[in-house]
């Protein structure tokens, strides 16, 4: 195995990682379908090429994603599994149907999630568990406190948060230390720039960056004219929708010349600027096939320089994205966005 990959560390209390760490919702049928033989193969590979980070949620497919990451674990070499961290999320309720209904963080409810992933997952302990949203029932006091009594317990090694706002990060910051939040970040979802990341920074929480290639739409790959089907996610999400999705695949084709100049892909250059944009920011990479993957840790080696950063934000300028990143009944839901 190799344990050549950069590593970084989450925040000031959290874990070392490797600097990419690997996103396994994609495996379970949000972006269409998956081959699962191949998103084992994946994670494998993932593993022995130095990636320790694995991302996933107990509501991706209800439970397929863990079980699917349980299975790679158990059937993955002994050292690999070792270093293997994993990061879960939890409290998305859903429909038999694949609705998404609410959320649910009180503390029983946060500790009977964690006693099933636990078992999905096929693991002792979690190495980072968070709140997927903020409930607005609860408040994050109570959830963070009962994940805390998890850490107590042994069940959980570090708190995270995702997709929270900076009032909600300090009120959790000031109950227990948090490792980072998970949040997306990208070339064209530069949100968190204004008052989330100083916010962080402040606290000394990490961030993992999700959606760093915004779910394919500025990977290089995405064609204009993709068929997706109903189940995937970016058939509804307001970027991937007629005009939207045509102007922001003009950004993509700015952003192939600066890669072509540099003798990388895009995806390369997507990847390698969000890294880029701190050593306390660990991209989350969503590759579910090892060519991508491949592609995605290529990123490592690619420097931009000042005049390469100056290219890409005149290609890409912050806010140049059409539409917003998620449906609005799915926005409503965003602490970070309020
Ligand atoms: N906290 C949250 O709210 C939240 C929300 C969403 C996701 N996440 C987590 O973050 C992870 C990453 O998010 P994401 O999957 O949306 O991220 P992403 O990396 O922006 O998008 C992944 C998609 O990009 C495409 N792609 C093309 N080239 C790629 C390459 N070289 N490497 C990787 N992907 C490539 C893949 O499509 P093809 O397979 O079709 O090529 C894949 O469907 C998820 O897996 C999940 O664990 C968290």
């Amino acid at each position: 195995m190799s344990t050549a990959l950069p590593t970084r560390t989450l925040g000031t209390t959290g874990t070392r990682t490797a600097t990419l760490g690997l996103g396994c919702m994609g495996m379970s049928a949000l972006y269409g379908e998956a081959d699962r033989a191949e998103s084992i193969a994946t994670v494998h590979a993932a593993l022995d090429a130095g990636v320790t980070l694995l991302d996933t949620g107990d509501f991706y497919a209800m439970g397929h994603n863990e079980m699917l990451l349980g299975e790679a674990l158990r059937t993955a070499p002994a050292a690999a599994r070792e270093n293997a961290l994993t990061s879960v999320k939890f409290g998305a309720l859903r429909g038999p149907d694949g609705a998404w209904n609410s959320y649910d963080a009180r503390p029983e409810a946060v500790k009977n999630f964690a006693a099933y992933s636990l078992q999905r997952l096929g693991v002792d302990h979690i190495d980072i568990y968070r709140p997927a949203r903020l409930d607005p029932e609860v408040p994050i006091e109570e959830t963070v406190g009962a994940i805390a009594e998890l850490v107590e317990q042994g069940y959980v090694r570090h708190i995270g948060l995702s997709e929270v706002g900076a009032d909600t990060i300090r009120r959790a910051a000031a109950t227990a230390p948090i490792s980072d939040l998970q949040i997306e970040y990208s070339l064209i979802s530069r949100g968190i720039e204004d008052s989330i990341l100083p916010t962080v920074r402040e606290l000394g929480i990490g961030v993992t960056a999700y959606g760093v290639l915004s779910r394919g739409l500025i990977s290089g790959h995405f064609t204009r004219d993709r068929e997706l089907g109903a189940g995937d996610f970016r058939a509804f999400s307001p970027r991937f929708q007629g005009e939207n999705l045509q102007h922001n695949l003009d950004l993509v084709e700015q952003l192939r010349k600066i890669a072509e100049q540099k003798g990388v892909s895009v995806a390369q250059i997507a990847i390698a600027w969000v890294a880029g944009r701190g050593e306390d920011i660990v991209p989350l990479i969503g590759a579910r096939r090892r060519d991508r993957l491949t592609e995605a840790l290529g990123s490592l080696n690619v420097t931009l320089d000042a005049t390469d950063l100056a290219a890409i934000e005149e290609a890409v300028p912050a806010d140049a994205a059409a539409g917003d990143r998620y449906p609005a009944a799915q926005m409503a839901h965003l602490d970070s966005e309020r």
